[in-house]
């Protein structure tokens, strides 16, 4: 299948970026390289870019589409968690910029023949990186019935969570759940009729709940931001694209931290913690992509961007 995806808020990112030429970036989720293309087009032939992406077919695909730029960029098979592994590698620690656009691909979604949609028959897998970890499939054929309901409400947000679980564990006492499209009329089954003609399909969270607990990608999210500003230079900026409110959360709240510094609890009357703030907000709320881009790309309709900025060794 040939590779689909249409970038979200290109131009907004190479902005946030402060791409000019002769900087080093980042692409944590390379993807088909549509934002890696733009960032190196604003670099020039002095610039340098690092791609990283868990999927191999993707990187494939991106090694051909940016041939164009050759020497001027390398591509990993890693996940952005390895960063500062990768950087070291390089023989290098820092770079002026870091972007990760999260979540699907519209190729990984549509064309990789992975299960990740309840739209599709297809083998029910769900792993970005088809050599690491467990499937969909044995998520949800082994898992407790209380497990499965706590996933799928804490990483869907699924208040139908229960129910939903409870059906399919019925379900697989007679037969084990293998396909997309079984899991999706299960899941489906599950929701009372008068509530399957919603805006989202009924098995929506469910999915995302499950793609998230396959690929670990909170805890992925998470670790990442434990590193990513020790990866840039002062005054290097990291930009970040969340598709749902749980990544986007955790975004906000690990910039509010590191822009605050002291965590000194809020009684205390003045700081012993020491802790200096390490980054500037630059999104006082996040980036929306305006109606024009959604219109012509749905996909780009959740998307949220923030961006923040590592400080100078001087501080704020
Ligand atoms: C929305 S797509 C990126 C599309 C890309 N920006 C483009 O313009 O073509 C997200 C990509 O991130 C990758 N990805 C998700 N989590 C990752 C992780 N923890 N490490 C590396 N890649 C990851 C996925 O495999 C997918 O290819």
């Amino acid at each position: 299948m040939q590779y689909r995806h249409v970038p979200v808020m290109v131009n907004e990112i190479v902005d946030y970026l402060d791409c000019s030429p002769g900087k080093t970036y980042v692409d944590g989720t390379l993807g088909g390289g549509g934002h890696a293309n733009a960032i190196l087009e604003a670099i020039g032939s002095e610039g340098f870019l690092l791609g990283i992406d868990r999927d191999q077919d993707s990187i494939a695909h991106a090694g051909k589409s940016l041939c164009q730029f050759k020497p001027n960029f390398r591509i990993f098979h890693d996940n952005f968690t390895h960063l500062p592994q990768i950087l070291s590698e390089l023989h290098t620690t820092k770079v002026d910029g870091i972007l990760l656009d999260l979540g699907l691909s519209l190729y990984q979604l549509e064309g990789s023949g992975r299960g990740f949609s309840f739209m599709r028959d297809e083998p029910l897998d769900m792993r970005m990186n088809p050599e690491e970890g467990l499937t969909a499939e044995s998520l949800v054929n082994t898992l407790s019935e209380r497990d499965l309901a706590d996933l799928i409400a804490r990483h869907g947000e699924e208040r139908r969570a229960a129910r939903i679980a409870k059906r399919i564990v019925a379900s697989r006492r007679h037969a084990a759940i293998r396909s997309s499209l079984q899991l999706a009329e299960i899941v489906k089954q599950a929701i009372p009729p008068r509530h399957r003609r919603g805006r989202i399909h009924p098995a929506t969270r469910t999915f995302q709940a499950i793609r998230i607990a396959v690929n670990q990608e909170l805890d992925c999210l998470e670790r990442f931001l434990d590193v990513a500003f020790d990866c840039l230079n002062p005054e290097g900026r990291l930009c970040i694209l969340s598709f749902h409110s749980l990544e986007d959360r955790i975004v906000k709240d690990r910039f509010k931290t590191l822009a605050r510094g002291c965590t000194c609890p809020p009684d205390f009357p003045k700081c012993v913690c020491g802790k200096l703030p390490q980054i500037s907000i630059l999104t006082k709320r996040p980036v929306r992509p305006g109606h024009a881009e959604v219109r012509i790309n749905p996909m780009a309709r959740s998307a949220k961007l923030r961006a923040a900025e590592r400080l100078g060794e001087e501080g704020p």
